[in-house]
């Protein structure tokens, strides 16, 4: 029996031939990190089998990782993390990625970054190196950093003189990914210091309510978090959360949502209402593949406003014919009146924000406006044990995860370890959960729902769930 760390090893290497070989099959290269971003560039990583591949590289090389090192480097390495995402914060915020740009493949001089950004140069130069370790940039020579493959989505494309004119815009227009990196650590590093208070406090640390959880302790707010959005001040951090949820349905391959229904069992003029839609980013994806169907996009009325600029500038004979109305509403009232019963709701990343309590109710309003032929359809990341399926998990259709060859981790590890640090931060958020299948099963069925099936089209992390009115 060969060692662990062989066997790790092992199933890396086939790993790495069978994406090798799909790309040749395909006449695709594979990226190099030094390969400038496009998404045009990312074909190899669309290609099923190097999807799969991959999930077996990054569970295999995190376990060989965590087995061949000691285990106090591990442990420290672990808590060091926290300093990379201080970094990567300050880099993102301070419009670092735009400058170094301006350097191309030759890259810029720490003394150039330092004039164009105000920051000092020794620092920034101790900032960029820690992340260029972390193969985020690259240190072409001392001191000179230019972006790499991971650096460059920190980049918004626009000029460093657009970005001083109009912070608040900076994500606007944009890919989305530096907003969810600027999201997402905004948030984790305010959270993360309070995270322990907050659960040692006899009444947030049980609470179900979206106004007393971590990050209400971290921003001293009483408001549930899309409530201390809309504030005065907070301006940039909202139109930063629209970009960014339309920018993590880039994350996945495009037609990833398409495999994940069959929408061609729609009626042909059906209705879809995609419940708490954003700008509409999955909506916008159904129209242009679906041209017959009728959608609405429902979220905040203030949200609306930049939902009409998104449909104004991606897709506006849409709007302009009615075939895609913006509803704003409150999905915590009843649905506002249709003349047809929807055919469709879709939810996509809405449970997750939400304690059972609050996800019972909107579930339950949906209930009440579904007709006999209703379907549901919620998209989210679905958590899976770190050990084997349950029996109950798996008589749901479409639940068995494909077997991971001993010794990986069952829940396929570290690269399914995105949706435990969702869970963490859907928890600070607002006492939100991701949730497993069973999970989603029960809460289904509180509110007359039952939940018939889940599809996981490769290389999306999210679940597809399917459900009827019962
Ligand atoms: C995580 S985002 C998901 C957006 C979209 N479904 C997507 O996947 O791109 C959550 C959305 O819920 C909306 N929302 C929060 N509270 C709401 C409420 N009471 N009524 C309607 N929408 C709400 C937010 O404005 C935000 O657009």
């Amino acid at each position: 029996m060969p060692s662990i760390l062989k066997q790790l090893s092992n199933l890396i290497a086939a790993s790495v031939d069978q994406i090798d070989a799909a790309c040749e099959a395909q006449g695709l290269q594979f990226p190099s990190l030094d390969e400038p971003f496009s998404p045009e560039s990312e074909g190899a990583r669309h290609i099923p089998d190097v999807l799969k591949a991959i999930d077996i590289i990054v569970v295999a090389a995190n376990q060989l990782i965590a087995t061949a090192q000691p285990p106090i480097s591990s442990a420290i390495d672990f808590s060091n993390r926290l300093f990379t995402a201080a970094v990567l914060h300050a880099v993102n915020e301070a419009n670092i990625a735009e400058i170094v740009r301006e350097g191309g493949p030759k890259g810029l001089h720490v003394s150039e970054i330092a004039n164009k950004s105000g920051l000092d140069a020794d620092r920034i130069g101790r900032l960029l190196r820690l992340l260029a370790t972390n193969y985020v940039f690259k240190e072409v020579s001392p001191d000179v950093f230019s972006h790499n493959r991971i650096s460059a989505l920190l980049d918004t494309g626009k000029s460093l003189e657009t970005l001083k004119k109009d912070p608040i815009g900076k994500h606007d227009g944009t890919t989305g990914f530096s907003a969810i990196i600027g999201g997402t650590l905004d948030q984790g590093l305010a959270c993360g210091g309070v995270l322990l208070e907050t659960l040692q406090d006899p009444k947030f640390g049980h609470s179900q309510e979206p106004n007393e959880a971590v990050s209400n302790k971290a921003y001293n707010t009483t408001l549930q978090a899309f409530e201390f959005l809309e504030l005065p001040g907070n301006e940039a951090r909202f139109r930063r959360l629209g970009v960014a949820m339309d920018g993590s349905s880039r994350m996945h391959p495009p037609d990833t949502l398409l495999k994940g229904f069959s929408f061609a069992t729609l009626p042909e003029n059906g209705l879809v209402v995609d419940v708490a839609g954003g700008l509409g980013s999955v909506s916008l994806v159904i129209a242009k593949a679906y041209p017959k169907l009728n959608i609405i996009v429902e979220d905040r009325p203030q949200v609306m406003i930049e939902a009409e600029k998104f449909w104004m500038s991606n897709l506006p004979k849409a709007l302009n014919t009615n075939r895609v109305r913006l509803v704003g509403i409150d999905m915590f009232a009843a649905q506002p009146e249709v003349s047809n019963k929807p055919d469709l709701f879709i939810l996509r990343q809405i449970l997750h924000d939400w304690s059972d309590l609050y996800a019972h109710k909107i579930l339950k309003h949906l209930r009440d406006a579904a007709g006999l032929n209703t379907r549901l359809l919620i998209a989210e990341s679905v958590l899976s044990y770190a050990c084997e399926q349950s029996s109950d998990e798996v008589a749901i259709k479409g639940a068995k995860l494909p077997a991971l060859p001993a010794p990986l981790l069952p829940n396929v590890g570290g690269a399914n370890a995105l949706t435990c640090f969702k869970d963490i931060a859907m928890m600070m958020l607002q006492n939100g959960q991701e949730r497993t299948l069973l999970q989603y099963a029960n809460l289904l069925k509180s509110a007359g729902w039952e939940l018939k099936e889940v599809r996981r089209p490769v290389g999306s992390g999210h679940g597809h769930l399917t459900a009827v009115p019962i």
